[in-house]
């Protein structure tokens, strides 16, 4: 068959990478898959071909030899979300950007004279909001938030930069893909929103306590973009083949103006949970509030905007998850839940608690716009809440979370 490609991933096992090689699974013109990760998670249809490959301990040579060894040399898209979580962002800068360098140069040097292009995803935190408010909607022109005036450095930049230094006077191109925060699930891989919102979900059940908003009411009634992996994949997998893209960078989020206050009591009815009166009046010893020491992105439009003196950007929340799973009788209702539904006891460890706080007790909105996709010609959406649902209904079926 003529014009048919083959593909790689790396991050194979990771919440985007598993959703891209799905997505390719579906693309008829898509011949072959490779994939890559340290750890094999789940058994592939007999079109996808996995390599262990450590991208961090390897170097390019090396992973060159394993390709050629393997027959990887007929590459025309790689897809590249191989991601390590650092706890310092200097450290994260280093590690993801020598993955992302180790695969490149290796692709290069196993004679894939094949290759077009690289997508990279990244995410929204190249505009800063991890940092405080920023500028809304987001847009892919607004600028790099400096290290001067957020005090900290930033892996998307770096990762950009290389793919821009590599890609120079070659034969092939780049795309990035900017999620929000995402909802889906990989094989193995649960450390997402969806699946900590899942776990308080059942443990509100199992103890028979009403289903809070563990945020605070502003964002709660504010809008806040979702990325949903399958949503994302679909982008990366239309980007990849579309020649205007060449050397872009594109949000990509779900598109339905996503508010909580919508999707919180659709979530209550999914677990048969009910949402409380006056939910944000419970103030008590598993609240918190803090206020960010850097300075919010939106100062860097400040002049521009008319607007002067914002303020750092607060955090509340009214239930702090890693307070709230510190409490003895959410430990027994787990481990109840577990032995009774045969499912894994130290999941409860697994959720993003602290992730959730962050993303849950934002005073300010995450909205990024995406009129530069359908400008491009990218109309795909998806609805928040079915994102959710059918995320809930695989780990289900997986057994994560009772069925
Ligand atoms: N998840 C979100 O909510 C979210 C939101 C916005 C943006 N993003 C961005 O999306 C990108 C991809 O993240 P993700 O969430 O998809 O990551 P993820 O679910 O944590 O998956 C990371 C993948 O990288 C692989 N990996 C880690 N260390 C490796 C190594 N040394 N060598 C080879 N492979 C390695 C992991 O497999 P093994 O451990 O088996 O090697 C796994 O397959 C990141 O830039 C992230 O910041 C994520």
């Amino acid at each position: 068959m003529t014009n048919t490609f083959e593909a790689i991933v790396t991050g194979a096992t990771g919440i985007n990478g598993a959703a891209i090689i799905n997505r390719l699974l579906n693309e008829p013109k898509c011949s072959k898959i490779h994939c890559v990760s340290r750890s094999l998670k789940e058994e592939y249809p007999s079109k996808v071909k996995h390599y262990s490959i450590d991208l961090i301990t390897s170097n390019p040579e090396q992973i060159a030899a394993t390709f050629q060894k393997e027959g990887v040399t007929n590459i025309t898209y790689a897809f590249h979300t191989a991601y390590k979580e650092e706890s310092e962002e200097g450290e994260a800068c280093k590690t993801n950007g020598a993955m992302l360098r180790n695969f490149v140069i290796g692709l290069e040097k196993s004679n894939n004279k094949t290759l077009k292009r690289v997508v990279l995803t990244t995410g929204l935190k190249y505009y800063g909001p991890q940092f405080g408010e920023v500028r809304l909607p987001m847009e892919e022109s607004d600028r790099r938030v400096p290290e001067s005036f957020s005090g900290l450095p930033n892996f998307y930049y770096i990762q950009e930069d290389i793919l821009k230094e590599l890609s120079a006077n070659k034969p092939w191109d780049y795309v990035i893909a900017m999620p929000s925060d995402i909802c889906g699930v990989s094989q193995g891989g649960y450390m997402n929103q969806a699946f900590t919102i899942a776990l308080y979900a059942v443990i509100c059940k199992e103890l028979d306590e009403p289903f809070y908003f563990p945020g605070n009411e502003k964002i709660y009634k504010g809008l806040n973009d979702i990325s949903y992996s399958g949503l994302i994949a679909d982008f990366e997998v239309w980007a990849a083949q579309k020649p205007e893209t060449s050397n872009e960078r594109f949000n990509i989020v779900n598109g339905d103006s996503h508010s909580w206050s919508r999707t919180w009591p659709k979530i209550a009815d999914y677990f048969g949970l009910k949402v409380p009166k006056n939910q944000f009046d419970n103030w008590s010893s598993l609240s918190n509030k803090i206020t960010l020491s850097t300075p919010p992105p939106i100062r860097l439009y400040q002049e521009e905007m008319g607007i002067k003196d914002i303020p750092n950007t607060e955090f509340i929340n009214h239930i702090s998850f890693p307070k709230w799973i510190q409490q003895d009788k959410v430990k027994k209702a787990w481990k109840q839940i577990a032995e009774r539904e045969h499912l894994d006891p130290n999941l409860i460890d697994t959720g993003t608690w602290a992730f959730c706080d962050f993303t849950l007790g934002r005073t300010y909105y995450v909205s990024a716009s995406m009129i530069k996709a359908r400008q491009f010609g990218y109309h795909g959406y998806y609805d928040t809440f079915q994102g959710f649902q059918e995320t809930f209904d695989t780990l289900k079926r997986g057994k994560v979370i009772p069925s």
